[in-house]
């Protein structure tokens, strides 16, 4: 399934969902209009139950951020259109951290305030070496806001995050893997196919137990240990009754047969669980 938004070109291939961003003559800017597109287009990614979504954007850029302009400066004097203009950006926000796929910033280009945001907010982010990545709003005179913060913060060590944060220095992609921002850097010409092998892996999985490892995994980081692993086992026999035991009846009998090496292979699922 494809659907162009005015600013958002969205792909459905079965388990896979691929968001782009595309206001490439602005460097995919993250205008009022691109911002609804992206609560419809996440909303239509859920309803789809895609097990993977990868968010990149078209052209040369990632994003260069929230629109200055359209979002920050032409509002401003008016505070009830300040904020319905920024309502569905805070609302896509906060559904892309919760999001039930697995989450994947495809960063290609420029990432800016907002747009290196999107990518502290993914799960998994592969970018493009030549990526040039920055927290610029210092260079505005502001600090970043609107959950950039958290992002950054949530990714970097203190003294990297608030080096970046207070002089606007950038890096680059390949640097983003040192910094904690990216989990792997290529050459921009062997993006794709870096990314493509990773949503495969991916996509092997259950959906059901990609959703609850990210769940189980944020949850845990606000537990103690005891009470962590009380949660752990409550989400394990939740997960266990959601795929119809699938892990003893298919993987681990699978196993038994010594079918595979767990390992270093997953099971091959047999349902859709
Ligand atoms: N908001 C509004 N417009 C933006 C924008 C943003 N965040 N980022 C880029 N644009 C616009 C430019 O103003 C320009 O518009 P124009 O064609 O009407 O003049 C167009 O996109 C192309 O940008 P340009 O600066 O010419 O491209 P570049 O490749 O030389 O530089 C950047 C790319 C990303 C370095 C530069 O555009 C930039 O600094 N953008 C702002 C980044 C930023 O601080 N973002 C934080 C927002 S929270």
């Amino acid at each position: 399934m494809q659907k162009k938004y005015e600013c958002v070109n969205l792909s459905i291939d079965g388990d896979v969902a691929t968001v782009q961003l595309n206001r490439p003559e602005k460097r995919n800017c993250l205008s009022p209009t691109l911002h609804r597109n992206m609560v419809d287009a996440l909303n239509e990614v859920a309803r789809a139950k895609c097990k993977v979504m990868v968010v990149t954007g078209t052209g040369d850029s990632f994003s260069a951020g929230m629109d200055l302009e359209q979002c920050f400066f032409e509002p401003f004097d008016d505070p009830d259109k300040f904020n319905d203009v920024n309502a569905p950006c805070f609302e896509w926000f906060t559904h892309l951290k919760s999001f039930p796929a697995v989450t994947v910033a495809k960063v290609n280009g420029w990432a800016f305030g907002g747009g290196f945001e999107i990518a502290g907010i993914c799960d998994i982010v592969i970018a493009a070496e030549e990526s040039v990545w920055g927290l610029s709003e210092i260079n505005f005179g502001i600090f970043p806001g609107g959950g950039a913060t958290w992002s950054y913060a949530h990714n970097m060590l203190r003294k990297q995050a608030l080096f970046y944060a207070l002089t606007g220095a950038t890096f680059t992609g390949k640097e983003a893997v040192a910094l904690g921002m990216a989990n792997i850097a290529v050459p921009l010409k062997d993006l794709d196919a870096e990314v493509d092998k990773w949503v495969k892996n991916l996509a092997s999985k259950g959906r059901t137990v990609l959703r609850k490892t990210k769940e189980v995994y944020e949850k845990s980081l606000r537990l103690t240990f005891a009470e962590s692993m009380e949660w752990e086992m409550a989400k394990m026999w939740e997960l266990s009754r959601e795929t119809k035991d699938d892990w003893i009846r298919t993987a681990l009998a699978s196993f038994k047969k010594r079918e595979f090496k767990p390992g270093l292979q997953s099971y091959t699922l047999t349902k859709n669980v």
